[in-house]
């Protein structure tokens, strides 16, 4: 079965072409033909952070390049069709994608000059995220799969963070990519750590998920990403402070709040701890003492504060659910000083610590692919959206 998968929910574009084999019934494996992203960052610099309207308009930019690439490799070219037949599909789609004729504009000429593909189902995350930067990938989901006659399997875009972690380093290159599944005995735990989530989730089996805590507030890379802007660092501020926390003397009287550290919980807190960087930094200016080494030694204390909340309460929650092992995912996964941490504490418990490669710790859509297929694994054809013209985007889906 060949699949192709999308994502959109932030900001970045992505799109992959997967073969996926089903005939160990119990390890089901994945050879990847593609895996294409692109990156909206530099965009979204000027502004500080996402704009939901510059997502949406990059997405349905990079969109058909995308898919451009991918069918170059693997579809036949044809004669593009004479502008009736294009206007003819184009009014047949308008209904289906209504609010997106910009992007069926941009893709419909494309898809049109390729044969049919041998692609057979078409995953696509449903949310959580940016609506309008979720529309545009289902909208792409939707007329892809009008137009060929394929079926599409919505997924949650925070359990493509924990599949991320089933891709072995080497994924481009392997025909059976992926970790056997059978390697993961349960309860697992994971920690999900991105820009718009702070969650802990019981794993009880694939495809069955509890979230047993998340943060009120902030999500960690939102507090790395304000906590940078404080100090003068550029979106996406995560990469930045943890650079400038590596090169810290450590040697500044400072110290930080570790919010909601012993609230005896699994909730988070992280906006306190971003306004606290705030007014440290005006204080710190005011006296005259904001330097370099100030600085790097604010984002040290940051790092270790916002370490130490997740190492504690992911711990006590490894207790409590006598939890066989940990996987730790989502944009933030990428600090090296947060995988050290939850590589001892794996060590304290003897249990395995997964962390997605690094490709993987940003939004991918080979991740998409992979939750994707676990559902098409466990719960078969029933999985397939039922009837695409309902289809919806959810900016707070739930695991
Ligand atoms: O999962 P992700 O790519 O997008 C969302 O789904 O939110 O996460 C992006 C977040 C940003 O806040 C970014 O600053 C943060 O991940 N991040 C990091 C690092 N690399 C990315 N935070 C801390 N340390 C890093 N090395
Ligand atoms: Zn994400």
């Amino acid at each position: 079965m060949n699949i192709l998968s999308i994502e959109t929910s932030c900001d970045e574009t992505a799109l992959s072409l997967f073969n996926a084999d089903f005939t160990d019934d119990h390890n089901p494996q994945i050879s990847v033909y593609k895996d294409l992203v692109i990156s909206q960052i530099n965009i979204h610099k000027e502004y500080g952070g996402v704009f939901p309207a510059l997502a949406k308009r990059e997405h349905a930019k990079n969109i058909p390049l995308l898919l451009e690439e991918i069918l170059a490799s693997y579809a036949l070219k044809k004669d593009i069709p004479n502008q009736e037949i294009i206007n003819q599909k184009l009014s047949e789609l308008k209904t289906l994608v209504p609010k997106d004729e910009v992007l069926l504009g941009n893709l419909l000429p494309i898809i049109l000059s390729f044969e049919k593909p041998n692609v057979d189902a078409i995953i696509v995350t449903q949310g959580p995220g940016l609506a309008p930067a979720l529309w545009t990938g289902i909208n792409t989901a939707k007329i892809l799969s009008y137009v060929w006659g394929i079926p599409i399997i919505p997924v949650n875009h925070m359990e493509g963070h924990i599949t991320s972690i089933l891709l072995k380093p080497d994924y481009l290159n392997q025909e059976k990519a992926l970790y056997p599944l059978e390697q993961f005995s349960f309860p697992y735990l994971s920690l999900l750590i991105s820009g718009g989530h702070t969650q802990i989730i019981l794993i009880k089996d694939w495809g069955e998920y509890e979230i047993i805590g998340e943060t009120i507030d902030d999500a960690v890379g939102e507090a790395y990403d304000k906590a940078a802007r404080s100090l003068g660092m550029e979106y996406p501020g995560g990469p930045k402070i943890s650079q400038a926390a590596l090169v810290a003397t450590g040697n500044s009287e400072i110290s930080l709040p570790r919010p909601m550290l012993h609230s005896g919980d699994f909730r988070f807190s992280f906006s306190g701890l971003k306004t606290a960087v705030r007014y440290m930094v005006e204080e710190k200016k005011n006296q005259g003492v904001l330097d370099t080494e100030m600085i790097q030694n604010i984002a040290k204390e940051f790092e270790d504060a916002v370490t130490e909340v997740l190492v504690s309460k992911t711990k006590k929650a490894l207790e409590v659910f006598g939890a066989q092992g940990l996987i730790v995912g989502g944009g933030v996964s990428a600090n090296l000083h947060i995988a050290e941490a939850f590589g001892k504490l794996g060590t304290h418990f003897d249990i395995p610590v997964y962390f997605p490669e690094r490709l993987m710790c940003g939004d991918n859509s080979l991740m998409i692919g992979v939750a994707g297929l676990i559902q098409y694994w466990k719960h078969g054809d029933s999985i397939f959206e039922k009837d695409i013209t309902k289809l919806e985007a959810q900016s707070n889906m739930r695991l």
